[in-house]
């Protein structure tokens, strides 16, 4: 048998064994390599004679191909099983049930101040805040409020550390003041934020959360109020028409002053807002005094303009249909879960709160 076929021979049985990569790395070496078995028998073809060279030579590439061709598939084959091996092992058992995800609800407060913040928004409000300790001078003296009103009276009003002079703002107004001493007209803003007054029964809390509005121009007159009520409450109850009534009212703040109430009725035990002849008031409001403005350091010659204060608690209340704001600030997690809000980015696996 001639050398070359000994060495096909050698190397088939070695190659058609159950090797694994490395076995078939070091095969290819011994073959192919710098000192390998073909790569010396090519080497050796220099030295052959003449007449016979050519003839070994074709065989060499022969075997050379065969070999290569043969430790490319095996490689091949080698690779494929361990994908599978790998496959076996990572496999997902998609029949599981996924895990419980503990998400958390948004409450129908914050909810509500999200919603007519971009009600409000839309139109050209920007948000201010202020702080909820306040002093009486921004939360009544400069809101026109006397000394001798009932509302600075102890009953309402929570002050701090017997303190006469800083208490708990009892309404988002202040911001008004701040606002505007801290810049220049025109000024057309909302303000949301909590509240406090002595009182606590199912539609009071001694916080609760107000949103004040604001706008101050050269023009801007009753009807504008109008306006941009109606827009408000047909937004924010999804409603196509609405009734509003203004009635006439008196806030030391504004000149004149009237409280709004929203006609609704009562259907299948649900409150639906915009129907009906029942009448349900929602917030204050008025053209704001000539002495605020000065306060504010604002020409009412010049300017004047809106003011408006709603309960934003309430406003969910009605919305949503939750009858005692008690329950809003009691932290009680089963009532969030039932009033809640989902937030936006629920994953497809949520099952809720589990117990
Ligand atoms: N601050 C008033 C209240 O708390 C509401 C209000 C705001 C009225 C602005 C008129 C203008 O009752």
């Amino acid at each position: 048998m001639s050398e070359i076929k000994k060495i096909k021979e050698e190397y088939l049985l070695k190659l058609n064994k159950d090797l694994d990569q490395n076995k078939l790395n070091e095969i290819k070496t011994e073959l192919f390599g710098k000192n390998g078995v073909v790569s010396t028998k090519f080497k050796q073809l220099g030295s052959i004679a003449e007449n016979k060279r050519k003839e070994l030579a074709s065989e060499l590439n022969y075997l050379k191909n065969e070999l290569e061709e043969l430790i490319l598939k095996k490689n091949e084959n080698i690779q494929n099983k361990e994908i599978n091996k790998k496959l076996e092992n990572e496999k997902i058992d998609i029949t599981l049930p996924g895990r419980t995800y503990f998400a958390g609800k948004i409450h129908p407060v914050s909810q509500v101040i999200d919603e007519v913040t971009s009600i409000f928004s839309e139109i050209g409000f920007s948000v201010e805040e202020g702080p909820d300790v306040e002093n009486e001078y921004y939360n009544f003296s400069a809101l026109n409020t006397p000394e001798n009103h009932p509302a600075r009276d102890m009953h309402d009003t929570f002050y701090l550390d017997n303190s006469k002079d800083l208490l708990l703002r009892t309404h988002t107004s202040p911001v008004q003041i701040r606002t505007m001493l801290k810049s220049k007209p025109p000024f057309k803003i909302i303000v949301p934020g909590r509240t406090y007054r002595h009182d606590s029964d199912q539609t009071h809390s001694p916080m609760f959360h107000q949103l004040e509005g604001l706008h101050i121009d050269k023009n801007v007159n009753m009807g504008h109020l109008k306006g941009c009520l109606y827009y408000f409450v047909k937004k924010f109850f999804e409603v196509e028409k609405v009734r509003i009534r203004f009635r006439p009212s008196h806030f030391p703040f504004t000149e004149p002053s009237a409280e709004v109430d929203i006609g609704y009725k009562i259907q299948d035990g649900k409150i639906k807002i915009g129907e009906g002849d029942k009448w349900l008031e929602i917030l204050g409001c008025g053209m704001v005094h000539p002495n605020v403005l000065k306060n504010a350091k604002v020409n009412p010659k010049q300017y004047q303009g809106y003011a408006f204060g709603v309960g934003i608690d309430r406003l969910a209340m009605l919305k949503y249909g939750i009858n005692d704001l008690r329950a809003f600030f009691e932290s009680d997690i089963r009532w969030l879960e039932f009033y809640g809000f989902d937030p936006l980015d629920v994953p497809t696996n949520y099952r809720g709160l589990s117990r």
